[in-house]
């Protein structure tokens, strides 16, 4: 077998590369102000990623409630050889990498097929980026990696894309915190983005019995809860606020007509919240929620229409025996 060539960088010091945007993107003070100055009240879920609140996403995918990320790894560590057998990509850009945990799978698959490629982590999460491109750099060696920071959907006519043969990535069901609308626009405009030929691996969850959706966000050590009320930290740190964390709780429930699980933070008596730097402030009654975060969950038929509808064709769609998550292979036609 031939061995891939090792970089010569010793240690990773590149920056992170900004991604401008190329539509208008509210700021974080801006959502503030338009999510929670009048209800209903809203947080956009973005604002969950500082380092902290990556951290505890990365420790729900370890519950042993919150099936997505193992499911979807095991379908990965059963398919990744024969991705890249397809898609024998040149770069791997993945939108919302996070740790990247899964697309290691890809790049082992790289490793026994001594094929190379060049990573391309497109994140909202700096230090994140910066600890994940370490990481791998000092398991593959070869592996060229360009951290890429900004906001995945307006950043992507601004992608800087060097090669044809790319492999776009964007796993977790990450596709669930659209709108079914702002999903179609976004697929849609990642294709325009995209070289006829290009590859898209996307994973999406799928609709399932409630008990299992329920517990997956309501796990039993609480780590759900603590992302959940993370947004509330970010707020307070960044923008002046006094959330008092004690008065919120978690709350998340499937609901099935929308097909999502929704997550709030539910205000536990009636309190006024000063926000700093907004000169303003608000009050919550005993009962009133902040929406944080919807995670829409697909049917197979749905999700193979989102791709179909917009230029792209299935190549592969990979699913476990009980259906709970499904894989899917796209090429850009
Ligand atoms: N893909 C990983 C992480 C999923 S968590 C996995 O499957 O485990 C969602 C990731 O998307 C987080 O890392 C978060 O920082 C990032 N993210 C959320 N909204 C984003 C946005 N608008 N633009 C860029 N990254 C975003
Ligand atoms: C990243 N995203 C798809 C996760 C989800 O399942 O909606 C985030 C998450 N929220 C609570 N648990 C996990």
């Amino acid at each position: 077998m031939q061995s891939l060539q090792k970089n010569t960088r010793k240690d990773f010091d590149a920056p992170c590369h900004l991604i401008e945007p190329s539509f208008y993107v509210p700021n974080l003070k801006e959502d503030v102000r338009t999510g929670l100055l009048e209800a209903p009240y809203s947080l956009q879920p973005k604002y969950f990623y500082d380092e902290r609140g990556s951290q505890l996403f990365d420790s729900i995918c370890n519950t042993p409630e919150y099936y997505p990320t193992r499911v979807e790894d095991e379908l990965l560590q059963l398919y990744a050889d024969s991705i890249i057998a397809e898609t024998l990509p040149k770069q791997i850009i993945e939108l919302g990498s996070g740790t990247s945990r899964k697309t290691r799978r890809l790049f082992d698959a790289c490793e026994s097929k001594a094929h190379c490629c060049s990573y391309a982590p497109f994140d909202v999460c700096e230090p994140m980026l910066i600890q994940t491109a370490n990481d791998l750099h000092s398991t593959y060696s070869w592996l060229d990696v360009s951290p890429l920071l900004g906001d995945y959907h307006a950043g992507l006519a601004n992608l800087p894309l060097e090669y044809n043969r790319n492999l776009f990535v964007f796993l977790g069901s990450t596709i669930g915190n659209f709108e079914p609308e702002e999903a179609k626009s976004f697929i849609l405009d990642l294709r325009n983005k995209m070289i006829d030929g290009d590859f898209f691996l996307i994973g999406a969850d799928r609709v399932k019995n409630i008990n299992v959706l329920n517990a997956a966000y309501n796990d039993s050590r609480g780590l759900t809860a603590e992302f959940n009320l993370n947004v509330l930290r970010v707020l307070n740190r960044e923008l002046g606020s006094n959330f008092d964390l004690n008065k919120f709780q978690h709350q998340a429930h499937y609901n099935i007509e929308k097909g999502r699980i929704e997550m709030h933070l539910l205000s536990l008596e009636a309190q006024k919240i000063d926000i700093d730097s907004l000169k303003a402030s608000f009050n919550l009654q005993q009962g009133e929620k902040i929406l944080t975060e919807l995670s829409h969950k697909y049917e197979f038929d749905e999700i193979e229409s989102l791709l179909t509808n917009s230029g792209f064709e299935l190549v592969k769609h990979y699913q476990p025996d009980n259906q709970y998550f499904s894989l899917l292979l796209a090429r850009a036609v």
